[in-house]
C-alpha cells in the first residue's frame, strides 16, 4: 500500500497529491510517469510524476473520469493500492547553456516545473509559459516564477496576466528572433496540436507528452499506440514524450476521444 502523505486542490479542477514510494522517487526523472491503481478494482491511471522529495512523489490530476473522481476524496492518511513506476522515457535535457522553453496549458502546467527544475539544475537558461481559461485555473504560477530566468503567464479571457493562449508569448519569442533551443509544450492534445504548429516554421526542435489511453504501460497491451513520423509508437515505452512536429495528431486526438461514451456513462453510473 501507498500512503497518501499530503492531498489538496490546486484549483477548483486540478488536485495534488504526495504519495510515499521510496522505489519510485529515487528512480524517477522528469517527463516519466506512474501508473496509479487506487483500489483495485477500477482502472489503472497513468499520471505524470509531478516531483519528487526523499521517498515522496507528487502526482497532479482533474478529477473528470470514475477513477480520478475517486482519487480526489481520499487525503492523507489514505492510501492507494498500486503506485508504478517510474515508467517511460526521461525528458530529453542537455547539458546548458541551451535556452529552452517549457509551455503548460491547463492541468498542463502541473507537469512543467519539474522539466524546468531539470532543465535549470543542467545550466540552462529557462523560460517558462504557463496558461489557463481563467485566473481561477490557473496553477503552480508561484513555483514556475522561482525556478524560470523567465515567465509569461497568459489567461484565455484576460483575467490575469497575458489575454489569449500559451501560443501567443511563444510565437513573439519565435518571432523576436531570440535563440531558442529547444521547447516543451504540455497541456491538452488540441492546445499541443496549435502550439507546437508556432515553432514548426522556425526549426525549433519541440518535445509534447502524449497522453493517450493506457492499460500496462509497459508495452504489451498496444493500447497507447502513436503515430509518429509514420511510424507506430508505444507511448509508455517510447515515450510519452516525442517530437511534437512528426506526431499525427488528428490520430491521436481521434483514439483520445473512442472511449468517451464509456467514461460518461461511468461516470453517470458511480454518481447515481
Ligand atoms: Fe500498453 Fe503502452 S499502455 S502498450
Amino acid at each position: 500500500m501507498y500512503e497518501i502523505v499530503k492531498a489538496h486542490a490546486l484549483s477548483e479542477a486540478v488536485f495534488e497529491m504526495w504519495i510515499r514510494a521510496p522505489q519510485v522517487a529515487r528512480n524517477a526523472q522528469a517527463g516519466q510517469f506512474c501508473i496509479i491503481h487506487p483500489d483495485g478494482a477500477g482502472e489503472r491511471v497513468p499520471l505524470t510524476i509531478s516531483g519528487t522529495e526523499g521517498d515522496l512523489i507528487r502526482i497532479s490530476f482533474m478529477a473528470i473520469g470514475t477513477t480520478t473522481k475517486l482519487l480526489a476524496t481520499l487525503s492523507a492518511g489514505d492510501c492507494l493500492r498500486d503506485v508504478v513506476g517510474p515508467l517511460g522515457m526521461p525528458s530529453d535535457i542537455a547539458k546548458g547553456p541551451e535556452t529552452v522553453v517549457i509551455v503548460g496549458g491547463g492541468v498542463g502546467v502541473a507537469c512543467t516545473p519539474i522539466i524546468a527544475q531539470a532543465a535549470k539544475d543542467a545550466g540552462n537558461y529557462v523560460i517558462g509559459i504557463i496558461g489557463a481559461r481563467n485566473k481561477s485555473l490557473l496553477i503552480l504560477e508561484d513555483e514556475m516564477r522561482e525556478i524560470c530566468d523567465e515567465l509569461f503567464v497568459t489567461t484565455d479571457d484576460g483575467s490575469y496576466g497575458i489575454k489569449g493562449f500559451a501560443s501567443g508569448p511563444l510565437q513573439t519569442l519565435c518571432e523576436s528572433g531570440r535563440k531558442i533551443d529547444k521547447v516543451w509544450i504540455i497541456g491538452p492534445g488540441m492546445m499541443m496540436k496549435v502550439t507546437s504548429g508556432v515553432t514548426k516554421p522556425y526549426g525549433i526542435k519541440t518535445y509534447v507528452s502524449l497522453n493517450p489511453v493506457m492499460v500496462d504501460g509497459t508495452g504489451m497491451c498496444g493500447s497507447c499506440r502513436v503515430v509518429v513520423g509514420g511510424e507506430m509508437k508505444f507511448a509508455c515505452v517510447d515515450g510519452p514524450e516525442f517530437d511534437a512536429h512528426l506526431v499525427d495528431w488528428d490520430d491521436l486526438l481521434a483514439r483520445q476521444r473512442m472511449y468517451l461514451a464509456e467514461e460518461k456513462e461511468s461516470v453517470a453510473y458511480h454518481e447515481e
